[in-house]
């Protein structure tokens, strides 16, 4: 019976960043990647004994009530109120009951987009997840449109919609949610409580323009149970970034899992300049001793399962 590896000993102290690209040579699209089913399986057999996608995607409305208080994941000693807007968006069922897809894309942020011209491709899959409200309209032809579920972090309103501060940036976050026209809204509400007011302005938002998506708020126990899971394969992420959350969640409900746009280093494989996101001037912070994720580690271990055939990682040009 084949060993599920999906990490060595590489520590995040022992990097040498400079050349890191180097180390993570992936071979072209067209190369001979063959989907590994046995693996995949094993692997969302695996995962469901830590957490259940289809449950954690979301907390029910039959779970809370308006004003019952929640302690924040990562601060625990802050509250909030469930207040009424939050209580009308939660779902009554999970968006993911009874789910199965052949084929789901999971669109990382990375600049490695750029010029892949992977749109088409990414189209094509059955079920198409993206982060962080990232826009698409723009950049069709590198990243394509279809969208099934986006998330959201708070600190999206902060960094790409100006805090809201005026009626232009109100429009264009709203313009932004009507595009969505139907699709899973992810937003992660109960992690910190810096995204407070920022989460309530988008329900609020929602309700009052009656934006047709379908809102998702993970469970309290999602990020722990994530967690767990990796490090139980020695993978120690010190907070799981948006796209492995989304991996992992995707185990659940897609057969075949596909990978773009995730790519934490500054140089490609061929030593060209890679922005850190393919769509602003964001710089790469996680070698900062203050950021909470461990990029690097993940992609390692990404890699790893796309070696594996569990998983198809695409860092370049799509053919
Ligand atoms: N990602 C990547 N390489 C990059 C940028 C992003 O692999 N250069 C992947 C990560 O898995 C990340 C996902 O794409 O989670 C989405 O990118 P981003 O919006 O930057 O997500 P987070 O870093 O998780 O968001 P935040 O900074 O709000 O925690």
């Amino acid at each position: 019976r084949a060993e599920v590896v999906i990490n060595g000993s590489l520590s995040p102290a022992v990097v040498d960043r400079s050349n890191e690209s180097m180390k993570h040579t992936i071979q072209p699209a067209s190369s001979t990647w063959r989907h590994n089913q046995t693996l995949s399986l094993r692997i969302r057999k695996q995962i469901l004994k830590f957490l259940d996608a289809e449950k954690d995607i979301s907390v029910l409305k039959g779970t809370l009530k308006p004003g019952d208080i929640i302690h924040y994941i990562f601060d625990r000693d802050s509250t909030m109120n469930v207040s009424q807007n939050l209580y009308e968006l939660l779902p009554r069922t999970s968006p993911l009951k009874n789910k199965h897809f052949r084929t789901c894309a999971i669109v990382g942020n990375s600049g490695v987009l750029l010029n892949s011209g992977c749109g088409p491709e990414i189209d094509t899959h059955s079920f198409v997840i993206r982060c962080n409200l990232a826009p698409v309209q723009e950049y069709a032809r590198d990243v394509g449109l279809k969208t099934d579920l986006v998330t959201m972090n708070p600190s999206v309103i902060q960094r790409a919609f100006e805090d809201l501060v005026n009626a232009t940036w109100r429009e264009k976050l709203l313009q932004r949610l009507h595009s969505l026209n139907g699709s899973i809204l992810w937003i992660p509400a109960f992690m910190a409580r810096g995204g407070k007011e920022r989460v309530e302005w988008v329900n609020e938002l929602i309700l009052k323009h009656r934006v047709n998506v379908r809102t998702a708020y993970p469970s309290l126990r999602l990020l722990h149970a994530v967690r767990g899971y990796w490090l139980t394969n020695k993978v120690h992420i010190k907070r799981p970034t948006t796209g492995l959350l989304m991996y992992t969640l995707a185990t659940r409900f897609c057969n075949q899992i596909y990978l773009y746009g995730f790519w934490p280093f500054p140089l490609d494989q061929n030593q060209n300049p890679v922005k850190y996101h393919y769509y602003d001037s964001l710089k790469y912070g996680y070698t900062s001793q203050a950021s909470p994720h461990t990029m690097p580690l993940e992609f390692k271990a990404l890699k790893s399962l796309h070696e594996q055939g569990a998983l198809k990682l695409t860092v370049g040009q799509c053919d």
